[in-house]
């Protein structure tokens, strides 16, 4: 993709969905399309506007990290959700929308051939490399709730800088298919529609047993870094109804939550 306007008429004319991505930019180069989209959701972009990228040259990830977007090679996207409610279930929403792209990759794209994980909370991985990531950024406009999703699917083979190689992984790298990441995309915002639909009507309860069945973060000692910046050994257990992680300390009986953190896997 390299002309704006035909980028955004490629996604057009494939897109199946009824509200996510229907408002569309994209752009050849940009910083981050998270404030692309944060910056067009207080202009009045409506709910499931859609902000692509070629390339980010200030693309970011969870926890303050860089998110190496090179130009051409994969998907940089952000949406715009303005929900009706501004409950607390909107803690899960990055769960939700991991179960969203896993179906898309898996499902839409390369008919369940490629084993993805869901690690806890944000990340899909291949193995124990990462695949995708996903950062939700909530900001309050005039009283109303607004909330930009963005993810980066790795797609193309990649030459990755060092402290990358061992750790990120392309589709192309797994499974040989040089797909485009405008196809890669369209199967994700159509997967991703009617999960939303279901998160925003019943919030995580209902999409638990999907996100936990395809855990890989379950079951397991793991290392566990939360706000307080400590890192400690506990047993990951299973999953709350909102997506925190119920998690059993060494030496303890009772479970407890881990509603932010990140796991630093063994
Ligand atoms: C993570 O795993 O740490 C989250 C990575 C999120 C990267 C995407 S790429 C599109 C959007 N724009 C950004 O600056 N970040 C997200």
């Amino acid at each position: 993709m390299s002309d704006a306007s035909d980028a955004v008429a490629e996604v057009a004319a494939a897109l199946g969905t009824r509200w996510l991505g229907r408002a569309h930019r994209h752009h050849a180069e940009t910083g981050s399309t998270n404030d692309d989209a944060a910056a067009w959701a207080a202009a009045g972009a409506p709910h499931g506007a859609l902000v692509t990228a070629d390339a980010q040259h200030a693309g970011r990830g969870r926890l303050g990290r860089a998110w190496h977007s090179p130009a051409g090679s994969h998907v940089y996207a952000s949406v715009v959700l303005r929900p009706t409610t501004a409950d607390a279930r909107w803690s899960a929403l990055g769960l939700a929308i991991g179960v969203g792209l896993r179906d898309g990759l898996r499902d839409g794209l390369l008919g369940a051939s490629l084993e993805i994980g869901l690690k806890w909370p944000n990340d899909l991985l291949v193995g124990d490399r990462k695949l995708a990531g996903i950062l939700c950024e909530a900001r309050w406009i005039g009283g109303a709730p607004q909330i930009v999703v963005g993810f980066g699917i790795n797609v193309r083979r990649q030459a990755w800088p060092a402290e990358l190689r061992a750790r990120a992984v392309t589709l192309e790298e797994m499974t040989g298919a040089a797909h485009r990441p405008a196809e890669v995309l369209v199967a994700v915002l159509e997967a991703l529609e009617p999960v939303l639909d279901e998160f925003g009507a019943r919030g995580f309860a209902g999409l638990r047993e999907r996100y936990e069945s395809a855990c890989v973060s379950l079951g397991r000692v793991v290392r566990v870094s939360e706000a307080d910046g400590r890192a400690t050994e506990v047993f990951a257990a299973a999953l709350d109804h909102d997506g925190a992680l119920l998690v059993r300390d060494p030496g303890a009986s009772r479970l407890r939550r881990v509603e932010a953190g990140e796991l630093l896997m063994p």
